[in-house]
């Protein structure tokens, strides 16, 4: 299986039925319980030692390293049991910090000790844990320790399965993470199709719109962005057919490569943050390739508008009126509020052309949802609750959390303008849901609707115990759990 470009992580997992004499062994202690491994009797009465010692009490996600004439120990905490899910990835995530000191590098756990499905989980979070970009340190950082997890379990066969699942999962969510690193100067357009492309070797069909026939199919929305830089645009459609007949389900992306605002042209200070305004593309790419890795039996077709967002001589200017895709005008006021004009031409491309059940777009679309809802939450918008409700419980699930914001006709309204059909920004205030309100405007025939508006979310500051800071891949782990859940719309 395919992890992302470079394997950009530190952490292999191999599966055993054998101890191995090269690893120290993880115990495992229960608050109620006490330590569940069985343990020689000269090695337990160490271990009672030391965490009196330590007054370690095993509560979840406490480590305690132990040193001693049997070798060193790592003692870990695992509360009075796990859930699946949540608890347990957050749990693997802090073991895979534990295994970021040597010895503990290289380690055992006896999953046989464990719930058959915590275990997949366990192994989700210390992966996801495990992933750095060090694509261009010519110098390695010292700081970063290869780990080695052997899992030994009496039945490796069954247990290595249900991890494929998960490590297709975790592959997406790092696909997406690549993705966002990459600088704008390698990653463009033309690059970011490359890379799409190279998911068709997971079974998705790979379909490139260069620039030229986007101008023949009419989409002005999006190349008036595109217009003032020197590389070409392109929409990408990946596909994915795992189900039988019916309507697809529809994934889209907003792919800025790099945005500094064309004319409208945003400050120096934080702009290098802008290359990751593909954030949203990058979600559904890593979400295609989670879902074609796990062969997910259903049809979802994703598809991004790739462009980059440069003032130049040719650039689109203030004013300036472009017809979409769909036949409505629009009036730029500001070039920075590009994400739209690239959104409406492929939502519109996609309902023309596949006649989906529904329609999840992903965006980095506005600094207003940040000033809304701070960066804890993506902002939902919808024209329909039962989606609504669907992609909010799909991120409840996998702690990517979305927090559904009001639409409606007063915003709508803002966008009237003087010359065309619409304007692409409105007033000073409420910017996120008039924003939402534009990509309104280009869905049909009340297709069940989201968009998540993920400026908030895509990049971090702040670690996680399952996330390192930087890229996240915000998302992908939304878009899976959302179509594992799928009840089909029509
Ligand atoms: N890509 C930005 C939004 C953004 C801001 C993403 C911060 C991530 C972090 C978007 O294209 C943009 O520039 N939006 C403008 C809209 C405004 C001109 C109406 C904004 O939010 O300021
Ligand atoms: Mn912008
Ligand atoms: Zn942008």
């Amino acid at each position: 299986m395919q992890t992302g470009k470079n394997m950009p992580h530190h952490l292999d997992i191999h599966f055993s039925s054998e101890f191995s004499t090269t690893h120290v062994q993880l115990v495992l202690m229960h608050e109620n319980e006490g330590i569940i491994n069985k343990v020689d009797e000269g090695l337990m009465e160490t271990l009672l030692a030391a965490f009196n010692l330590a007054d370690f009490t095993g509560k979840t996600g406490e480590f305690l390293p132990v040193y001693s004439s049997y070798g060193p120990v790592l003692i870990a905490g695992i509360g009075k049991g796990m859930d699946a899910g949540l608890s347990a990835e957050t749990w693997g995530g802090r073991l895979f910090k534990q295994m970021q000191t040597v010895p503990f590098n290289k380690l055992q756990i006896d999953a046989d000790l464990l719930p058959a499905e915590i275990v997949p989980s366990v192994l989700c979070g210390a992966l996801s844990a495990s992933y750095y970009f060090d694509q261009y340190f010519t110098v390695k950082k010292p700081d970063k320790i290869a780990a080695e997890l052997h899992v030994t379990s009496a039945n490796k066969t069954k247990l290595s399965r249900s991890w494929s699942q998960s490590k297709a999962l975790v592959a997406g969510v790092f696909t997406a993470r690549d993705l966002l690193y990459e600088p704008a100067n390698v990653l463009y357009p033309k690059e970011f199709s490359r890379r799409c492309a190279e998911l068709e070797s997971v079974g998705l069909d790979v379909q490139i719109i260069p620039e030229k026939e986007l101008e023949t199919l009419g989409m002005g929305a999006l190349l008036g962005v595109g217009q003032g830089s020197r590389r070409d645009s392109a929409v990408v459609v990946m596909n994915w057919q795992g189900g039988n007949d019916e309507a697809p389900i529809a994934l889209v992306g907003k792919g800025v490569c790099f945005d500094t605002g064309g004319i409208s042209l945003k400050p120096a200070k934080g702009m290098e943050d802008m290359k990751w305004d593909m954030g949203g593309a990058a979600a559904v790419t890593g979400a295609m390739h989670a879902l074609a890795g796990r062969k997910v039996k259903r049809n979802v077709v994703g598809i991004i508008g790739l462009v980059e967002n440069m003032p130049d001589g040719n650039a689109q200017r203030p004013g300036d009126v472009v017809t979409s895709l769909s036949g409505q005008t629009i009036e730029v006021i500001n070039t920075d509020a590009e994400g739209r004009l690239v959104l409406a031409d492929v939502l519109t491309y996609v309902q023309d052309k596949f006649k989906p059940q529904a329609i999840v777009n992903l965006a980095t679309l506005t600094g207003a949802i940040i000033v809304s809802l701070g960066k804890e939450y993506a902002g939902l918008f919808s024209n329909n609750d039962v989606l609504a409700n669907a992609v909010t419980t799909a991120g409840g699930n996998v702690d990517e959390k979305c927090w559904r914001m009001p639409m409606g006709k007063a915003y709508d309204d803002m966008l009237k303008s003087h010359i065309a059909d619409m304007k692409n920004i409105a007033g000073p205030y409420g910017g996120a849901i008039t924003a939402a309100c534009f990509l309104r405007r280009f869905i049909k025939n009340d297709t069940p609707w989201v968009h998540l508006d993920i400026a908030g979310k895509a990049w971090s500051e702040k670690a996680k115990p399952t996330v390192p800071k930087g890229g996240t891949g915000f998302g992908v782990r939304l878009l899976s759990q959302m179509i594992d859940d799928w009840v089909d719309m029509k």
